[in-house]
């Protein structure tokens, strides 16, 4: 079997890091070849879930490759038929609203245009507080697109945040093999 080239794009919901990146890692294990794309609030973005250059380096070693993180670095994944599918994981509220919408201003939505462009798969991750809400339509419209497909997600903390939207990280495999059959995975909701 060939191998499979992966765009794996990281934005800027940082309270996942620690669950996405075993993710990535896994995707090199299982024997892709990854190709690691962040946001710039992603790539350049210190909180209190870790600083950005620790996550840069981490990363950049997990897939052996430098990260991805200008829209002029990301621009070429079109032209060269760089990847077979991109997956954005975390996918923010922000970014959702921008694919949603056809706004490319950022590395993850013009590697986005640049695969779709393509008719090839792209895979959304979704980590959002506002998922039931202001992005709810986001989510709405970009189900209904060619080519898009989701990992399945489901409410995060129904109690304390009722509108809060998180994929089922642990799916993104089974979710990306689904995808490259222009499948989406069900079920889809959790
Ligand atoms: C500590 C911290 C955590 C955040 N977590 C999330 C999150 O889980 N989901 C989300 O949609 N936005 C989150 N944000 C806001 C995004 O980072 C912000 O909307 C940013 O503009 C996203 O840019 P990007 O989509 O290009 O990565 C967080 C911001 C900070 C500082």
């Amino acid at each position: 079997m060939s191998v499979v080239r992966v765009g794996f794009a990281m934005c800027g919901s940082f309270c996942t890091f620690s669950q996405v990146i075993p993710q990535i890692a896994a995707l090199v294990k299982e024997g892709a070849d990854v190709y690691p794309i962040m946001s710039q609030m992603a790539a350049t973005t210190d909180t209190r879930f870790g600083k950005a250059e620790d996550f840069v380096q981490q990363i950049e070693k997990i897939c052996g490759k430098k990260i991805i993180s200008t829209i002029a670095e990301a621009e070429p994944i079109g032209p060269k038929k760089l990847l077979d599918i991109l997956i954005i994981e975390p996918c923010t509220g922000n970014t959702l609203g921008k694919l949603a919408n056809g706004i490319t201003d950022s590395s993850v939505t013009m590697a986005a245009k640049s695969q779709l462009r393509n008719n090839r798969p792209v895979l959304i991750a979704v980590s959002t507080n506002d998922g039931l809400t202001a992005g709810a339509k986001n989510i709405g419209m970009l189900q209904n697109y060619k080519n898009i497909f989701f990992v399945p997600y489901r409410q995060d903390d129904c109690e304390k945040k009722p509108s809060s939207l998180v994929a089922d990280f642990s799916k993104t495999s089974v979710a990306m093999h689904s995808a490259l059959e222009k499948i989406q995975i069900q079920p889809m909701l959790l």
